[in-house]
Order: structure tokens, then sequence, then C-alpha cells
């Protein structure tokens, strides 16, 4: 299984601040929002991870996470020209998917789930996506399922959502998606959409979709007050427990992909912000 991180400059609601850096760039407290995306694909076993984001900005995630070889993983990087679609990730991708399965995560999705999240069978045929009971379920895609909990229609940014089921970014896809985005038509807004894709998987009978458990947090970072509440979310947490959340040098660590040394080596670079003594007490923890 590889991963995408869609990591571009859509971004409208925050667009003054987009206008100077990709917000991925800028912390969710401590740590720079792209981290808990890659940290989640981590947690999920891959590490062959393919990081798109703009022109102007490429460059800056590369100096930030290099190679990923310091975390066991290889990372790899595409620009993607201006925002035309969360579906043009796999056509940007189309190289590095190959014949591959890949989850498909977007840049400013935050998951927090005290179990093993996303602990599924990789090995798919079709596209597996999740629900997630929100309050204003209209901001997103959306699914509706009938009483044997079989999914009867997706609809994107309904006016009348036929259910609370929000589709978080975070989807899988086995390799065949490429051909599936090449039928795709931009949409009016002149994207090519996650929706319509999902829709064609949906039509085949090849849609799996799973509902996420209520303790599983799913914050999004598009307006300025969700931005905020996901800083004090992961704030209250770390406080509370003394553990972080989203830090991919953790979840390298526990996932066997760097041993102690390679751990206390990368401490060192940021010993004196606390994030690296933090790093230390893992080591020393087992
Ligand atoms: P959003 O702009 O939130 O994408 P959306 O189509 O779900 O939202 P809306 O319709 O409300 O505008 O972007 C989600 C993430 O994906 C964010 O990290 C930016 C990234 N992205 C790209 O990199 N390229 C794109 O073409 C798009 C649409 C999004």
């Amino acid at each position: 299984m590889k991963g995408i991180v869609l990591a571009g400059g859509a971004g409208t609601r925050l667009y003054p601040l987009t206008l100077s850096i990709s917000k991925q760039l800028i912390p969710v407290y401590d740590k720079p929002m792209i981290y808990y995306p890659i940290s989640t694909l981590i947690s999920m076993g891959i590490r062959e991870i393919l990081i798109i984001s703009t022109q102007r900005d490429i460059k800056l995630f590369q100096n930030l996470l290099n190679d990923g070889k310091e975390l066991g993983c290889n990372f790899y990087y595409k620009t993607q020209s201006k925002p035309n679609g969360i579906a043009e990730a796999f056509l940007i991708g189309e190289e590095f998917i190959g014949d591959s399965n890949v989850t498909l995560i977007l840049g400013d999705n935050i998951f927090y789930s005290p179990s093993a999240l996303f602990n599924f069978n990789k090995d798919i045929s079709g596209a597996h996506i999740f629900a997630y009971h929100v309050a204003d379920p209209g901001r997103y895609g959306v699914v509706e399922f009938n009483k044997n909990n079989q999914v009867i229609s997706i609809e994107e940014k309904p006016t009348k959502p036929k259910s609370n089921f929000a589709i978080p970014g975070l989807y899988v896809f086995d390799s065949n998606v490429v051909s599936y985005v090449k039928n795709l038509k931009p949409s009016s807004r002149g994207e090519l959409e996650i929706t319509d894709l999902l829709q064609q998987y949906l039509q085949k009978n090849t849609l799996k979709v799973t509902k996420m458990d209520k303790g599983t947090a799913w914050l999004d970072t598009g307006t300025f007050s969700s931005l905020m509440q996901a800083s004090q979310f992961v704030q209250v947490l770390e406080k509370r427990q003394g553990l972080k959340v989203g830090c991919i040098e953790e979840s390298a660590y526990k996932m066997g992909y760097i041993n102690a040394q390679s751990l206390r080596t990368l401490a060192q670079k940021s010993f004196s912000s606390g994030y690296g003594k933090y790093l230390i007490s893992l080591v020393n923890e087992n």
C-alpha cells in the first residue's frame, strides 16, 4: 500500500493566509499541520508516501520532511499546477501508484483514535472510505445508509443532507483508481471531484464504507475556527496525557521502522524545544 498526502493550495476559506504560505505548513499546536496526516499514514503501515503541493511551496515541504529515510520511509514530491480537484492527485501520482493500492489523505485532516484506527484489510479491491457523524454534514460529502447499513447515496455539500455522516479526507483505492479518474469530467466549479470518483465505485458495487466509531476524532482545519479548535484539542490531550498526537517520529518508532538509536538521533535535532525531550522519553520508557 502506498500513500498520498494532498497539501496544495485550495484552502479558499483561509485565502489571506495561503497567499503567503500553504496552510499545511503552519502549526496545529506544536507541530506543522502536515505531520498529522503523515503520522496517520505511517500508523497505517504506509512507508511510501507522495506529497503533492504547489510549485511555490513544494520546496518548503521538502526542506521540512526530506526524503523520509530518517523515519524508515520514502517521501516523494510532486506539484499540482492549480487546485484542479482532489481526484487529480491520482493523475499526478499515476507513476508513483503503479500497480499498488493507494491511500489518499488530505493535508488538512487530523485523525485521532485511542484504538488502532485503520486496522482493516488493505488488500482491497475497489474503494474503501469512512463515514463520520458530524453536526454540520452540509459542509462535506454526505453518505446515506439504508437499514442494513448499505450505502444508497453520496452527495457533495448537499443543502438538505440525507444523513449526518460526512466523508472524512481519507480514502483507500485499488490501483484502478487512475483509470477511473481518467473517466471524470471537471464539475461545474472546474474540479475533478472525489465525490464523482466515489460515485463510479458505488455504481459498480465496489465501494465499502466503514463508520468510524464515536471515540475517534476527525478534525478538519478548513476555517479559522476549526483550525483554532484543532490546536486546542491537541493541546488539551497532550497536556493531560503527556503524550503527543501526530508525532511522525513516534509513529515510525512504534511501527518498528526505526530503532531507539535512530530516534535518539532525531531527538537531538529538536532537544531544546521539548519535542526532542519527548522523543527521548519514548526510548527511556521502553
Ligand atoms: P479543500 O479546499 O477543503 O477541498 P474541498 O473541495 O473539500 O473543499 P471546498 O469545496 O470547501 O473548497 O481542500 C482540502 C485539502 O486538499 C487541502 O489540504 C487542500 C488540498 N487540495 C489540493 O491540494 N488540491 C486541490 O485541487 C484541492 C481541491 C484541495
